[in-house]
């Protein structure tokens, strides 16, 4: 693991068994997350991108999912041969995870002040009085207004927005190394949107945590995050910083995202789409898994499928567009 490496992902697998059928939704992922660093995970819905947070945080729904390979190394440690009592520990506590729906994760019948401490107290030998300090400093710093009055309201006195805040700061509260954000503003509207992204940027800068933000949303990724990992049918098909993304993208993939990320500016209708749908995974049994979708198609990519491979420094692209026919060789 490099030094300034937090989590590191090598050769990830995680399958479905649905009628002894092997549905391999993640599909040798490799990535790296350095120390304060915000990188993002997009892609179309069903590419893999949840099921990659799950397999990290040791929640992949057993029976029909499982992580089949690959490690996951946090402080020098595979999280993957950790027994469960320690991954118990180290979720919400090293590594924590905000999910789409705040609804599905806070308790409809405990109050919110009741939730965060609660979230403390599993893992902090603190006094309860401690524990709501921490909890009310926290719903400050996440912008909430009347914090010390919220700690006696329920999840459905709140806005969608404001039970976002307090995801967030439940899952900050523990001052995780690693937050893992699948989708946190998609059910939010514009506005709230950006500013919970500028809120996790500022607890980023402010206590050096490590994000990975997961979105199918592009426009989303150019507000905060430094690199951009994308995926498609469970495999990674570019990787770059996100300026590079935007402004030198190589997949056709990556190209067909960027033109459907409705132009703000110019108040324009969201102007492009991919045709087609994402496979379902397993269903493609050889050769590039965009084929069917991409225009740029060549024979050999029905034949074979392209290795994921570095074009400049740290800008990696999986497409035969980029790579030396073995005819050439
Ligand atoms: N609970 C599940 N049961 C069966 N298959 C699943 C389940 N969850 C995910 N999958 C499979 O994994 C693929 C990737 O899903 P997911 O990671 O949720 O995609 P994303 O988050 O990118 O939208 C899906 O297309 C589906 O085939
Ligand atoms: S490998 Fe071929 S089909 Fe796949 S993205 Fe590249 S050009 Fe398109
Ligand atoms: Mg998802």
């Amino acid at each position: 693991m490099s030094e300034s490496s937090v989590l590191q992902v090598n050769g990830l697998k995680t399958s479905f068994f649905m009628d002894k059928t092997e549905v391999p939704a993640v599909d040798h992922v490799d990535f790296d997350l350095k120390q304060g660093e915000i990188i993002a995970i997009v892609g179309e819905s069903g590419c893999g991108k949840s099921v990659t947070s799950l397999s990290i945080m040791g929640l992949v729904p057993h029976p029909p999912g499982k992580v089949v390979g690959g490690e996951v190394f946090f402080n020098d440690e595979d999280l993957l041969k950790v027994s469960e009592s320690k991954m118990r520990d180290i979720r919400g506590n090293e590594i924590a995870m905000i999910f789409q729906e705040p609804m599905t994760s806070l308790n409809p019948l405990f109050t919110i002040g009741n939730q965060i401490t609660e979230a403390i107290l599993i893992h902090r030998k603190w006094s309860k009085k401690q524990a709501k300090a921490k909890a009310i400093e926290y719903l400050k710093l996440v912008g909430l207004p009347r914090a010390e009055a919220l700690m006696n309201e329920y999840p459905h006195q709140l806005s969608g927005g404001m039970r976002q805040r307090v995801m967030i700061a439940m899952a900050m509260v523990c001052e995780p190394k690693v937050l893992i954000a699948d989708e946190p503003t998609t059910a939010l509207d514009v506005t709230i949107q950006s500013q919970i992204l500028a809120l996790m940027k500022r607890l980023n800068q402010k206590l050096n945590t490590s994000i990975i933000l997961i979105t199918h949303d592009l426009g989303v990724v150019s507000e905060i995050c430094e690199r951009v990992i994308v995926m498609y049918a469970g495999k990674i098909v570019e990787e770059a910083d996100v300026k590079t993304i935007f402004e030198h993208p190589e997949h056709p993939y990556t190209k067909g995202l960027i033109q459907s990320v409705p132009d703000i500016r110019n108040k324009k209708e969201r102007l492009y789409s991919i045709p087609g749908n994402v496979p379902i995974p397993g269903s493609i049994k050889k050769g590039c898994r965009f084929a069917d979708r991409c225009e740029f198609v060549m024979d050999r990519c029905r034949e074979k499928t392209p290795e994921l491979i570095s074009i400049e420094g740290d800008h990696k692209v999986r497409c035969f567009l980029h790579q030396e026919s073995e005819e050439q060789n």
